[in-house]
């Protein structure tokens, strides 16, 4: 049994839809979450910077007593999550974008996948669509633009709708029934996805894996958490964001008042 925090961190709030999977499945866990907005998005960074970013942050975590780090952010997991476990002895679980599970839903064999251009460009992206193409057509659809709006917390905002339209509206054209969510910011605005898509289409993401592999960790390596004894669970929330309006954007997401603490310093720089 162990009452240390689990580590989860995203370029920014995405990460939340992650940590909202995860809390369901580990009620009695404690979690440090790092949204590192002020240098968000991630997506149109270079890999190396990225990568950079994520071994910094990752220390912070486990000089918190972090016993486990969940890499809630896809552009972040193909940039650095090879390294990482290279440097860090704690278990890493990282995203993977719902490609086979996307393939065994669609009839129409037309995938659409939504995510970041710099996940789109990355080696282990092109890896897990060659498993799967050879009976199924995947479109990778980038999204520029989009994880900026979704971070200003405004998640029915007019711009997010125009932008949903552009990147969508070519998927469903190409007769796309399948829709994969492959960066963690866009599970926040899956319903609005939906309205566009419409009924018949498959909106899936990969969340519900990655605290499904957390859980399978912990037990495996003994670190689940199985104790009452010291009150409610706690979630941490820092940001290298203003704290204060961190702390509305966190509140009105995870939906219970949150204090974000700023990060150290030497993190605020780049
Ligand atoms: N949530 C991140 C992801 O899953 C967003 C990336 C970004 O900051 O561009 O890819």
């Amino acid at each position: 049994m162990n009452n240390n925090p689990i580590g989860i961190f995203d370029s920014g709030v995405g990460g939340l839809s992650v940590l909202q999977q995860i809390r369901r499945r580990l009620p009695l866990e404690n979690f440090i979450y790092v949204a590192d907005s002020a240098f968000a998005p991630y997506g149109d960074k270079p890999e190396l910077w990225v990568e950079q970013r994520c071994i910094d942050i990752t220390r912070f975590l486990t000089d918190q007593q972090a016993k486990a780090i969940v890499l809630a952010c896809n552009t972040a997991t193909a940039a650095a999550v090879s390294r990482l476990r290279s440097l860090f002895d704690q278990p890493i679980v990282a995203m993977e974008p719902a490609i086979k599970p996307a393939a065994g839903l669609s009839r129409s064999r037309v995938v659409g996948i939504l995510a970041t251009a710099g996940t789109i460009a990355s080696e282990k992206y092109s890896r897990l669509i060659n498993r799967f193409q050879h009976d199924c057509r995947f479109i990778s659809q980038p999204c520029p633009g989009l994880v900026e709006e979704i971070e200003q917390g405004q998640l029915n905002s007019a711009a997010i709708e125009i932008l949903l339209q552009k990147y969508i509206t070519p998927l469903l054209d190409q007769h796309a029934d399948t829709l994969v969510l492959g960066c963690t910011h866009y599970p926040l605005i899956a319903e609005q996805i939906k309205s566009i898509a419409g009924r018949s289409v498959n909106v899936i993401d990969g969340n519900a894996a990655v605290a499904a592999e957390l859980e399978r960790q912990l037990l495996q390596h003994q670190l689940s958490n199985s104790s009452t004894s010291q009150g409610a669970p706690v979630e941490q929330f820092w940001s290298s964001g203003n704290p204060a309006s961190a702390s509305g954007i966190f509140t009105r997401l995870w939906n219970n008042t949150v204090q974000a603490s700023r990060l150290p310093a030497e993190l605020m720089q780049e």
